[in-house]
């Protein structure tokens, strides 16, 4: 059932003389709030919007930074009316959600299975990779992680029919070191890859040999031939052309890598699985087979909460948001707006934390699966330090203009304040004090001349008003909207954000 109008307004903008909506429509094309520390985004403009969006019966995705963040969507929810729709998973809650299964559940196949899954992992590690040293542009230890994760799922697959984490992990940790390491299985010294890799080679073997049985006499004659048999067998059995590529990748590839490569990519990979096998995250993301939460709760009209903040729970704690961030967006993305048009939100405060290379992608698409989008972040350098990289600064300003609406709060960021007063643009003045002081002497006739200046300064920033008992709960901010009047034959509107607003 469809009951959502894009039109329906979510903020009313109104002056004496004037009267405009913030609809729906202008919600899921975006917002970015910027303001400087104590500046009033999360208290002033955050909270209003949360309030408005909750009210609008919105399902959404909340990830966390600050442990306080979790109280205040519990009084958000209390507030409007939503806290039946409120789920929150975190450490020791009764909720879980398993990535593994969840994944396994929507790709359609074995292989589709591996390359989502190697998508979903290197979107999460380049993320915490990039977060960490910016080092994320490097091509070639990109491609030789990729391979890794590829192969490394694709062996446990074939070895045990399913990817645990578990499973992922000891493979990787026992990777041999040398061809002469990768020989050494007998049995009292196989490690868990030797382990790993024969089962597989037993279960291709014998799928090679049920093949055969099916054979006729005469295709089994002809498959005395070895070369005819190794061509029609990997043409047949699917497992055995991958069984194949593994074996070549670890002997003729990731063996003979350096040893400084490996152990960068060996490092990053089992890290990463490393931390996932630790509590409390293993619970929540790994542990249990059956996942009592899914992205696609949110367009049931549920609000996701990862309680995970990452001031507390650090590296962990954004990866895991992140994946199901990307996850969670990806499910979004599929979703079919002409059965079920209930617009969602993802909400993250301090959102430079969980920027990841597949943002501005999923921003395109974003306004037509109806998701609104809201990012909190002080300023844009703090944005350039998470998606950094070369070319940074371009892929920071077309990031941000995928966000349609922005709301400028305080600032003392000079280069946010410049950016906030040319995204607002020039105008007319009349310009007064002109240059006609020797001609005034001679003549009557008055001149005005027309100047064009910035609408609102740089230094205007500085000075709005940050709310707290001091401004009365008031906080000021800019709201503008990309390439649009909203208001008054503007783009932009002043306002104010009152901390006491109640829905
Ligand atoms: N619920 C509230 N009521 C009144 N003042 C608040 C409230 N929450 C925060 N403040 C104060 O308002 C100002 C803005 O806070 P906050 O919204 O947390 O800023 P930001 O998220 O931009 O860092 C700060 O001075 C803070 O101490
Ligand atoms: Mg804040």
């Amino acid at each position: 059932m469809n009951s959502f109008d894009l039109d329906q307004p979510i903020i009313e903008l109104a002056s004496p003389t004037e009267r405009n909506y913030w609809t729906i429509r202008h919600a899921v094309e975006g917002v970015q709030i910027f303001g400087g520390i104590g500046s009033g985004k999360t208290s002033g403009s955050g909270r209003m919007l949360a309030l408005k969006y909750l009210k609008a019966g919105f399902g959404g995705l909340v990830l966390t930074v600050k442990p306080d963040e979790k109280q205040s969507w519990v009084e958000y929810c209390q507030k409007t009316g939503r806290s039946n729709d409120l789920i929150i998973l975190e450490p020791g809650g009764r909720h879980s959600f398993n990535f593994l299964s969840y994944e396994s559940a929507q790709s359609g196949g074995a292989s589709s299975l591996t390359e989502n899954l190697v998508d979903v992992l290197k979107t999460v590690i380049r993320a915490g990779e990039q977060q960490d040293k910016g080092k994320g542009d490097d091509p070639f230890w990109e491609t030789a992680l990729d391979m890794l994760m590829f192969n490394v799922i694709d062996l446990c697959q074939i070895a045990y029919g399913k990817v645990t984490v578990k499973d992922l992990y000891n493979v990787a940790q026992t990777i041999p070191k040398n061809i002469e390491d990768l020989k050494l299985s007998s049995e009292e010294n196989a490690k868990y890859f030797h382990k790993a890799f024969e089962a597989a080679k037993e279960r291709v073997n014998q799928q090679v040999e049920e093949w055969y049985l099916t054979l006729s006499h005469e295709d089994q004659e002809r498959m005395q031939d070895e070369l005819a048999m190794e061509t029609e067998l990997l043409e047949a059995i699917p497992s055995a052309r991958l069984f194949r590529f593994i074996d070549q990748f670890f002997v003729e590839n990731f063996i003979t890598l350096t040893d400084k490569t490996r152990s960068i990519i060996d490092f990053i990979f089992s890290g990463f699985l490393f931390r996932l096998l630790r509590e409390p995250v293993y619970s929540m993301f790994c542990r249990h087979e059956l996942s009592t939460v899914t992205p696609e709760d949110s367009l049931r009209g549920k609000i996701i909460l990862i309680n995970l903040p990452v001031k507390i729970y650090h590296k962990v704690g954004r990866d895991c948001q992140i994946l199901f961030k990307y996850l969670w967006q990806r499910a979004m993305e599929k979703r079919d707006i002409g059965r079920n048009d209930r617009p969602v939100f993802l909400w993250a405060d301090e959102a430079q934390n969980f920027i990841h290379e597949k943002d501005a992608d999923f921003q395109a698409t974003a306004r037509s699966s109806r998701v609104s989008t809201v990012y909190i972040s002080q300023n844009l350098p703090n944005y350039l330090a998470s998606m950094g990289g070369q070319h940074g600064e371009y892929k920071v300003k077309s990031f941000l203009g995928t966000l349609a609406t922005k709301i400028f709060h305080a600032n003392a960021d000079i280069e946010t304040n410049k950016y906030a007063s040319e995204l607002i643009g020039d105008a007319f003045f009349e310009d007064h004090g002109d240059s006609v002081t020797y001609a005034k002497n001679f003549s009557h006739s008055h001149s005005t001349s027309f100047k064009l200046e910035r609408v609102v300064r740089p230094e205007e920033f500085v000075r709005l008003r940050t709310g707290g008992p001091n401004n009365k709960f008031f906080v000021e901010g800019y709201l503008h909207r990309q390439g649009d009047v909203i208001f008054k034959g503007q783009n932009h509107i002043k306002m104010l954000f009152q901390q006491n607003y109640q829905p």
